[in-house]
């Protein structure tokens, strides 16, 4: 991983207020209380054309990179890749993934003392060699997550000791919810094992650019 993160591209001009950030992430939020591992289902789902990282990474950013800073002293870094055109998706789930895959980054990082590269969150965006997937990668310095348990933390209730003892409250379904969504939009999650930093990727299909999966068809 080139995780410099002095390469990315910090956003300090957003289009939106703060404002309207805030009430987007309050929807997406909200959504959490349909969203439920055993139970959301496709017909629930609302496919519109949105830019993953203008709309939604960029508001997600903008919403929890305050609090990230002052509580944990970690910057959040992101550049907008050219590659990623629209994707047909639901937003407010899309936001979800995000949401929770960003918290766990907060959380589960180390503080500088523990691992000197700690510090740094680096969302970046790219597209898979068989050129089938866009993919949106999240990396942080924390916990590492061995290979025996890269199944694991995608089932509902699951925690790692690991970080439980860092961070003792949580539920263990952030990852399974992500994991469902972003399979309802024909993608996949894939973790890159035993890795520092650790580092979560979200595939969604490139035929998510011209057409909302076939399914979604009424
Ligand atoms: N960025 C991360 N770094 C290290 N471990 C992680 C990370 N994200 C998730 N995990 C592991 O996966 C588990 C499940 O994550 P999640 O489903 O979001 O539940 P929760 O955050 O409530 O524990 C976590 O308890 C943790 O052990
Ligand atoms: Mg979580």
């Amino acid at each position: 991983l080139g995780g410099d993160p002095s390469g990315a591209r910090a956003i300090s001009k957003l289009p939106m207020k703060l404002q309207d950030i805030q009430e987007e992430c309050r929807l997406a939020l909200m959504t959490v209380n349909t969203v439920s591992v055993a139970g959301d289902s496709i017909e629930q789902y609302e496919f519109t054309k949105v830019m993953i990282f203008g709309e939604v990474i960029a508001r997600i950013v903008a919403f929890l990179r305050p609090k990230a800073l002052v509580d944990r002293g970690i910057r959040i870094w992101y550049e907008i890749p050219d590659i990623i055109p629209s994707l047909y998706v639901d937003k407010h789930r899309i936001m979800l993934v995000f949401q929770n895959l960003l918290l766990n980054a907060i959380k589960y990082s180390y503080s500088k003392e523990k691992n000197s590269k700690a510090g740094d969150i680096l969302i970046r965006g790219g597209l898979s060699s068989d050129k089938n997937y866009y993919t949106i990668s999240v990396s942080n310095y924390g916990i590492k997550i061995p290979e025996e348990r890269a199944e694991d933390i995608f089932r509902s209730g699951y925690r790692m000791p690991e970080a439980i003892a860092l961070v003792p409250s949580g539920t263990g379904f952030g990852l399974a919810i992500v994991r469902q969504i972003v399979e309802l939009h024909g993608g996949r999650v894939s973790i890159t094992k035993n890795y520092d930093p650790t580092e979560i990727t979200v595939f969604l299909p490139s035929i998510l650019a011209s057409q909302p999966p076939a399914w979604q068809a009424k």
